[in-house]
């Protein structure tokens, strides 16, 4: 019996992300373009104490606030465990320790990566040899981003996110991370999009051919004109203060300057650690010009694996 699994997990950006009009379901049809970028949650897997009956989660923070990260059987990651068992016919009763870096509610799809992550870690723990064709359906139920996470690098995503094709892309590109001190629910980033649009029909979404262009090409600038998102408006909306922001960073020499998924993280595209670490400091003195309080900045580099077991202790 296996006694302790783990999984390392990235965060994810959309370096485009086209919103359709809304369905009969309530989702929103996407044409997107994801990236996993090296922002890592870590998820340790144990088979639960002798008696217990229950899966059960503790979280902790690194760096990153957990106040909202749920400590019980409705996390995500825990629904994920729930939902494998039901697949394979057994209970699957584990412990889950999530170890958070990727800023909660913060446009980067921390939760549906450590969903991915559970998926992942308790098929090896249970030594389930799940096909990955069917974990990757398992994942699409679970959330729209979380059949991504598992695959990680660069890919196309369409349906209402959770049908990933990956695409070609050269070179690997380095983003200045800023979060938000306070989160955005995606559920009403999105309902602030409809309500924006309200009577206007939206085509249906589209990823930029000059994006892939751009990817196939390795053409930072290329990119960087074409980075966009159709969720920004309706996060600038609800979180005024990323205007400036992203103002100043279109204004500085970052490559592009673009919201991350529904916010509030934002993201700034820049040619390499030195690099970003200049355009932070630009940022700052805006802020700060602003009244802003800027969270300290993260470098991130993409792309990067999907969620991937890095430990197995027997
Ligand atoms: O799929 P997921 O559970 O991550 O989505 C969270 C919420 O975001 C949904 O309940 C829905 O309100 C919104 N959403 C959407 N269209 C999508 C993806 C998410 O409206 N394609």
């Amino acid at each position: 019996m296996t006694a302790e699994v783990r999984v390392t997990t990235p965060a994810k950006i959309n370096l485009s992300l086209g919103v359709g009009p809304v369905r009969p379901d309530g989702y929103h049809p996407l044409a997107t373009v994801y990236q996993a970028v090296s922002m890592y949650d870590e998820v340790v897997l144990r088979p639960a104490d002798r008696g217990s009956t229950a899966i059960t989660v503790t979280v902790s923070g690194d760096g990153v606030d957990v106040t909202d990260v749920p400590c019980h059987e409705d996390n995500l990651a825990a629904r994920a465990v729930r939902l494998l068992g039901e697949h394979v016919g057994r209970e699957l009763l584990v412990s889950l320790h999530l170890r958070k870096r990727i800023p909660v509610a913060g446009g980067l799809a921390g939760g549906s990566s450590d969903a991915a992550a559970a998926l992942l870690g308790a098929d090896a723990l249970f030594e389930l040899h799940t096909p990955r064709a069917e974990l990757a359906a398992l994942a699409a139920e679970l959330g729209s981003d979380v059949p991504f996470c598992l695959t990680g690098g660069t890919a196309m995503g369409s349906g209402r996110g959770e049908q990933v094709t990956s695409v070609m892309s050269r070179g690997e590109y380095w983003w200045l991370v800023v979060p938000d001190p306070d989160g955005l629910s995606t559920a009403a980033v999105y309902a602030e999009l409809d309500r924006l649009r309200a009577g206007r029909s939206a085509r249906p979404p589209e990823v930029p051919d000059a994006l892939l262009a751009a990817l196939r090409a390795g053409d930072i600038e290329g990119l960087g004109r074409a980075l966009s998102n159709d969720l920004a408006p309706a996060a600038v909306s609800l979180r005024p203060s990323l205007a400036p922001l992203l103002r100043a960073g279109s204004e500085c020499s970052a490559h592009g300057a673009l919201v991350s998924g529904s916010g509030p993280t934002t993201l700034f595209l820049c040619e390499s650690p030195d690099h970003a670490e200049q355009v932070g400091e630009a940022l700052a003195a805006v802020a700060g010009r602003n009244g802003l309080e800027l969270a300290p900045p993260v470098v991130a580099r993409g792309p990067v694996h999907g969620a991937r077991v890095t430990a197995v202790h027997r």
